[in-house]
């Protein structure tokens, strides 16, 4: 991607926008957690105000296109075929504790297909950047995902059930699997940045179950556009939709599914 398009630069400059408050809501997050009190509500205007700040901006850019947005829901537009998918704050929880590890996830869906993607970390200024058919960037470096073969080496992030979410028993399940086989596995609690961070070759592999498009649909196409392959656990399917997500180079693909899905393989090995 050696020039930019017109519309990730629309995206660009509408997550810049937004940043720029979110960043500062960010450094006010400190001082509300001494208090402790109004955090939740603090966070929650943060996370509208910075859905509003991305709405206003691409539909200024882009006034027909319709909008799927984890706060406001759906917004039809003008144009049938055109639609953002927006995630203000992924990875609230570490916002809400002070974390900094959490992310701006736009995308944008043309015809029912993925074609443009962003996943920025506004405190690490990390611009994750995908557009269908031209390849990923991280802050204009071109991203590949990784080349590990061997399950023993490889790093995996997922997404942990907590507190009145998700099925625990069958993630322990796959934990447990995964545990067993691999160098590690991380939890760091944004599905954006994960995905964005498999395309970066940094993760081996990441699966989850339970997520929104929103939470994904950026991060679906900077997989693709790195070289991964990216479908549900059971390695069919497109997972935009269906809330199970595995993602990895295409040589760990089959041995992840094949290992969190409790299949017996010859070899847990990837060839
Ligand atoms: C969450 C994050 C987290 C994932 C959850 C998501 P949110 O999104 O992506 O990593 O484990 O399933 O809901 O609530 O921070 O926007
Ligand atoms: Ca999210």
């Amino acid at each position: 991607m050696a020039v930019r398009s017109p519309i990730l630069n629309v995206m660009v400059g509408a997550a810049e926008k937004a940043s720029r408050t979110l960043k500062r809501d960010f450094g006010e997050v400190e001082n509300l957690q001494v208090s402790r009190k109004g955090t939740n509500d603090f966070v929650t205007a943060a996370d509208t105000r910075t859905e509003k700040t991305l709405q206003y901006e691409l539909a200024k850019a882009r006034p027909a296109f319709g909008f799927i947005m984890e706060e406001s829901g759906v917004v039809e537009g003008e144009d049938k075929n055109r639609t953002w998918i927006i995630d203000p704050i992924d990875g609230t929880t570490n916002f809400i504790h002070g974390i900094p590890h959490f992310a701006i996830s736009i995308a944008l869906m043309e015809y029912g297909e993925l074609v443009a993607g962003l996943v920025y970390n506004p405190v690490f200024d990390e611009m994750f950047l995908a557009e269908k058919g031209q390849g990923a960037t991280c802050n204009n470096r071109r991203l590949r995902v990784s080349s590990r073969i061997e399950l023993s080496e490889s790093v995996l992030a997922t997404g942990i059930p907590h507190y009145g979410r998700g099925d625990h028993p069958s993630f322990l399940t796959q934990l447990t699997a995964a545990m067993s086989q691999t160098a590690g596995v991380r939890r760091f609690g944004s599905a954006a940045l994960d995905l964005a961070y498999v395309a970066a070759g940094r993760f081996d592999g990441f699966w989850e179950t339970g997520l929104k498009s929103w939470d994904i649909a950026a991060g679906i196409l900077l997989v693709k556009e790195a070289g991964g392959f990216i479908t549900e656990i059971d390695g069919k399917g497109d997972c935009l939709n269906g809330g199970s997500v595995l993602a990895s180079n295409p040589r760990l693909h089959k041995p992840l599914s094949n290992l969190l899905t409790g299949k017996k393989t010859e070899r847990l090995r990837a060839r």
